[in-house]
């Protein structure tokens, strides 16, 4: 694959066929972590830098946009210099700058998608554009070797989908969230109970503590690789509230949520790694860190697939994984004009 650089300059080959190492730098700003990563040759990172706005939000109970979009501009400079830092690379020393374009805040992917054109600019390198979720899926090529056809499992704050991937740069989404995502329901369901944000990792310490089958919850009877969690929230709801003016057992609650809900993902995953006859998996996303759900979909590596999650860093929001889908090219923008925009 070549890329041509900006303001004419020589064309630059990038990506695995390139014959030379490459070190992509990425930003990632597309909610509430500003982060910058250098990463070479699509699999090893050689700077990772994240500044979260978990604290900033905290008092609001969720992302306030307006907020999260002046704290990216307060950050971003700070995190790229780390990154140079982290890594001991100048710029002149990077193949081409990356970033989020979307989905995400318009506000917060404004900020890093400027930042890594301008840096693009100056430098005269190539710039290229990376989707949020591809991103999520590329995590899984950080530390490893794995290499496509595999079947994925996205679960995220806002996403939750099957994919079947059968190269790097073609997928094919086989079935998604009809409702709510797998992260979206967590981070409701913890507040109904009275966790604060960010709920989804807080349920799951919880959950650890509880007994996951204290309460039968209603797995969604929703056809083929399609999910649905509403009725699961709505549930959960309606069992707090059977509970008024007694003490609510939470731990009780969240583990038996979280037992329904990893018995679902694992349970499609399964059925669809059967229809393809693929022999690996993995899992992606924020939700990828959730210690039930990973232990579930390991489960299957007593069945003989290969099964990988990332790291846990690598999990939640990040950039190394921007700039690794950066260099596999997994169905990038490569053309400086590109806009950000904030659903796929
Ligand atoms: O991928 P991510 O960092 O951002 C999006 O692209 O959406 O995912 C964030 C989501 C949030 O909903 C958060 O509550 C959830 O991931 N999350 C978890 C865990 N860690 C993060 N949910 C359940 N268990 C966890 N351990
Ligand atoms: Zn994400």
């Amino acid at each position: 694959m070549e890329k041509q650089c900006l303001f004419g300059g020589e064309r630059v080959k990038i990506g695995p066929d390139s014959g030379y190492d490459n070190y992509i730098m990425a930003i990632e700003s597309s909610c509430d972590e500003t982060a910058c990563a250098i990463v070479k040759n699509g699999r090893e990172v050689v700077a990772n830098i994240v500044a979260s706005q978990i604290k900033t939000h905290e008092k609001f109970g969720g992302v306030i946009p307006e907020i999260a979009a002046r704290e990216h501009l307060d950050a971003i400079n700070i995190v790229i210099e780390e990154a140079f830092e982290q890594s001991g690379l100048k710029p002149e020393d990077i193949t081409a700058f990356a970033a989020t374009v979307g989905p995400g805040l318009v506000g917060c992917l404004l900020v890093g998608l400027n930042a890594a054109k301008t840096l693009a600019m100056i430098y005269n390198k190539p710039f290229i554009g990376v989707n949020h979720l591809n991103a999520h899926l590329c995590a899984n090529y950080i530390d490893t070797d794995i290499k496509p056809p595999f079947m994925a499992l996205l679960v995220s704050g806002g996403h939750t989908q099957i994919i079947d991937v059968e190269s790097y740069s073609r997928q094919t989404i086989l079935g998604e969230t009809i409702d709510d995502a797998v992260g979206e329901a967590y981070d409701k369901v913890a507040r109904l109970i009275g966790l604060p944000y960010p709920g989804g990792p807080k349920l799951d310490k919880l959950a650890q503590l509880g007994n996951p089958n204290a309460f039968e919850l209603p797995i969604s009877k929703v056809g083929g690789y399609d999910f649905s969690f509403s009725g699961l929230k709505t549930a959960v709801l309606r069992l707090v509230k059977s509970f008024e003016g007694k003490e609510l057992p939470v731990n009780d609650i969240c583990a038996s949520f979280q037992e329904c809900v990893s018995k679902t993902l694992a349970k499609k995953l399964r059925k669809a790694l059967e229809e393809r006859g693929y022999k690996q998996v993995v899992i992606a996303g924020g939700v990828a860190a959730n210690s039930e759900i990973r232990k579930k979909v390991f489960e299957l590596e007593k069945e003989g697939f290969k099964v990988n999650a990332p790291a846990m860093k690598y999990c939640t929001d990040n950039a190394s994984m921007v700039a690794s889908c950066a260099y596999f090219n997994t169905n990038t923008f490569d053309d400086i004009d590109v806009e950000v925009f904030s659903r796929v």
